[in-house]
C-alpha cells in the first residue's frame, strides 16, 4: 500500500510496523497531503549518505520498527540549506539498533545510557566533518521533575518526541523504512511555518522546559531571517521574567551563546538578545552600542581575509573574537567572572584573560609614530594567540597598527633562523639563559633584516659571545 495514495489508518499501521497507532496521529496526518523528499533527498545529499539513509531504513524494518530522520536535518532540507547532522529516531531500541548498525559499518560506537541514546561513528568523513557520525534515539517523551531539570526519560511514540521539541521548524520526520522512504511526517505546522519564515513553540511550556531555548529562538530566527511569532515572543519575555535562566545549567547557556556566535552572522542576534532583553544573563554591563556593532563588522571581515590568506591552514575560532568583543566594556575582573560562571574551557578563558590584560597595552605600543623595527613589533605580538592578534586589528583604526599586524602575521612570525643551541655550545656559549637569549638575539637580528646567511647568524653569535 502506498501511503501517498491514501491516508487511512492502515497505511499509518504500514508506517508504524504493526505498533500501535495514536489516534491524534491519524487525525492530523489526514488533514494535510503527505509530501515525499525522497526525490529532493537524492538530488541533495551526497550518494553516500543516501546510502547510509537508506540502510538505516531497511536495518530497521529488518527489526520490524519504524526509523525516522528528524530535526534539523529535515529542515534544512526543505530549505536547501546543506546539513549533514543526522540525527534519527527508532521507535525501538536505540541503543541495540545502533549496535546493530556500528557493527555493519565499522564504525564506531559510542553509547549514552543515561538517555538511551548512541552515536556511530563512520570510519570515513563528509564534506568538512573529518569523520562522518549518526546520532541514534529511541523515540520518548520527556517528563520533567520540575521546570529547567534534565529529562528523565520515557520510552513512547514518534509524536511524542517530535512534541517535546523546541520549534514547530524542528519537529519534522521523514520516514526512513524502505516502503515509504522519504515520507515527511509534520504534525505541528512545520512545512507551513517555513514557508511563512515563523518561529513558534509547539507549547506554552518549552522555555520553562528548557529556557536555553529562548537563545535558540533567536538563532534560528536570525539565521534565516525568520520572525518569532506573537505567542512564542510573549513566552520569551514571560520565562525572562521569571528568571528561569537561573534555573538552567551554566554550561547549556554558554554552549548556546557560542552557537550564536559561530552563525554567518551574529551580531544580527545579538542585537534581537538585546532587543528581548536576554543579554543582561550573560552579564548586566554587557551594552548594545554603535561601537559593538562596528566591532563585530570589522571582525567578521577580518576573519575572511584570514580564511582566504596563506594563514589559513590553522583553524580560528572566531566565535572566541566574537566573545572578546562583546566583553569590550568589561574589566578583566569582570571578563573573569563570566568565564568562570560559565565554565569556558581554559584554553578559551586564558585567551580571553590575555587580550584584556595585554589587548589595549599592545594597540598603545603599537600606534608609536616613530619607526619600529619589526622584532619589536614580534615581540609583543608573538606571545598572544591569533583570536588576540586578529580582534586587535579589527579594533585598530590606526593604518600603521594594521600594517605592522599583517607585517607580523604574513612575514615576521615564519622567520627561523638555521643556528641551532648546539652550534653555539659550539663556538663556546654555556648551556643556560645566555645562549637562550643569543638565539633569540640571532632571531630579532634576521626579522630586522640586518643578517641573512646562516653565516652572518653565527658571526653575530660570535660577537655575542664577546
Ligand atoms: N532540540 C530541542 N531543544 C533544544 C535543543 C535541541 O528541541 N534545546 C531538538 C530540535 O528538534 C533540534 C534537534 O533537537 O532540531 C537537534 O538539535 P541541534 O543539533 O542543537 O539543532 P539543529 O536543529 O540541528 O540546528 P543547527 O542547524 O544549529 O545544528
Amino acid at each position: 500500500m502506498d501511503l501517498i495514495a491514501t491516508h487511512t489508518n492502515d497505511v499509518l499501521k504500514v508506517l508504524h510496523h504493526g505498533l500501535i497507532v495514536d489516534r491524534r496521529i491519524t487525525r492530523r496526518l489526514k488533514k494535510r497531503p503527505l509530501l515525499n523528499l525522497a526525490r529532493k533527498m537524492r538530488a541533495a545529499l551526497p550518494a553516500r549518505l543516501m546510502r547510509l539513509l537508506k540502510l538505516i531504513g531497511k536495518m530497521a524494518e529488518e527489526k520490524e520498527f519504524a526509523a525516522f530522520v528528524i530535526g534539523g536535518f529535515v529542515r534544512d532540507l526543505i530549505m536547501n540549506v546543506r546539513n549533514y547532522d543526522v540525527d534519527i529516531v527508532v521507535e525501538g531500541n536505540a541503543i541495540e539498533f545502533a549496535k546493530a548498525f556500528a557493527d555493519r559499518l565499522k564504525g564506531s560506537l559510542v553509547i549514552h545510557r543515561k538517555f538511551g541514546t548512541a552515536t556511530v561513528v563512520m570510519p570515513w568523513g563528509l564534506g568538512r566533518n573529518g569523520r562522518f557520525k549518526v546520532d541514534i534515539a529511541t523515540a520518548r517523551r520527556e517528563r520533567y521533575e520540575f521546570p529547567a531539570a534534565l529529562p528523565d526519560v520515557e520510552f513512547s511514540s514518534l509524536r511524542d518526541d517530535l512534541y517535546r521539541r523546541d520549534f514547530t521548524i524542528n519537529a519534522m520526520a521523514i520516514v526512513l523504512n524502505s516502503k515509504n522512504f522519504g515520507q515527511l511526517i509534520d504534525f505541528f505546522n512545520g512545512q507551513r511555518h517555513l514557508e511563512e519564515g515563523v518561529v513558534s513553540v509547539l507549547h506554552k511550556e518549552s522555555f520553562m522546559d528548557d529556557p536555553t531555548r529562548i537563545f535558540r529562538a533567536v538563532r534560528f530566527e536570525q539565521r534565516y531571517g525568520f520572525k518569532i511569532d506573537k505567542p512564542t515572543e510573549n513566552l520569551i519575555k514571560k520565562a525572562i521574567k521569571k528568571d528561569m535562566f537561573g534555573r538552567t545549567g551554566n554550561m547549556r547557556i554558554r554552549d548556546e551563546l557560542i552557537l550564536i556566535l559561530k552563525e554567518e552572522d551574529p551580531m544580527r542576534a545579538i542585537r534581537r538578545m538585546h532587543q528581548l532583553d536576554e543579554l543582561r544573563f550573560i552579564h548586566p554591563k554587557i551594552k548594545m552600542q554603535e561601537d559593538l556593532r562596528s566591532l563585530f563588522k570589522s571582525i567578521k571581515q577580518t576573519c575572511r581575509w584570514y580564511k582566504k590568506s596563506q594563514l589559513k591552514e590553522r583553524s580560528l575560532d572566531d566565535w572566541l573574537m566574537y566573545l572578546m568583543a562583546l566583553f569590550e566594556n568589561l574589566d578583566k575582573k569582570d571578563a573573569k567572572a563570566i568565564c568562570n560562571k560559565f565554565a569556558f574551557r581554559r584554553g578559551d578563558t586564558m585567551r580571553i584573560a590575555s587580550y584584556k590584560e595585554e589587548g589595549d597595552r599592545v594597540l598603545k605600543f603599537m600606534s608609536q609614530k616613530k619607526k619600529m623595527p619589526p622584532s619589536s613589533v614580534y615581540k609583543r605580538l608573538r606571545p598572544l594567540s591569533y583570536e588576540v592578534i586578529l580582534v586587535l586589528y579589527a579594533k585598530a583604526d590606526d593604518r600603521k597598527i594594521k600594517s605592522r599586524i599583517i607585517n607580523f602575521l604574513l612575514k615576521s612570525n615564519d622567520i627561523k633562523i638555521k643556528t641551532t643551541g648546539d652550534d653555539l655550545k659550539r663556538l663556546g656559549f654555556k648551556p643556560g639563559p645566555a645562549l637562550g637569549k643569543a638565539l633569540k638575539e640571532i632571531l630579532y637580528a634576521k626579522i630586522d633584516d640586518k643578517i641573512e646567511t646562516r653565516k652572518d647568524e653565527l658571526s653575530l653569535a660570535r660577537e655575542m659571545l664577546k
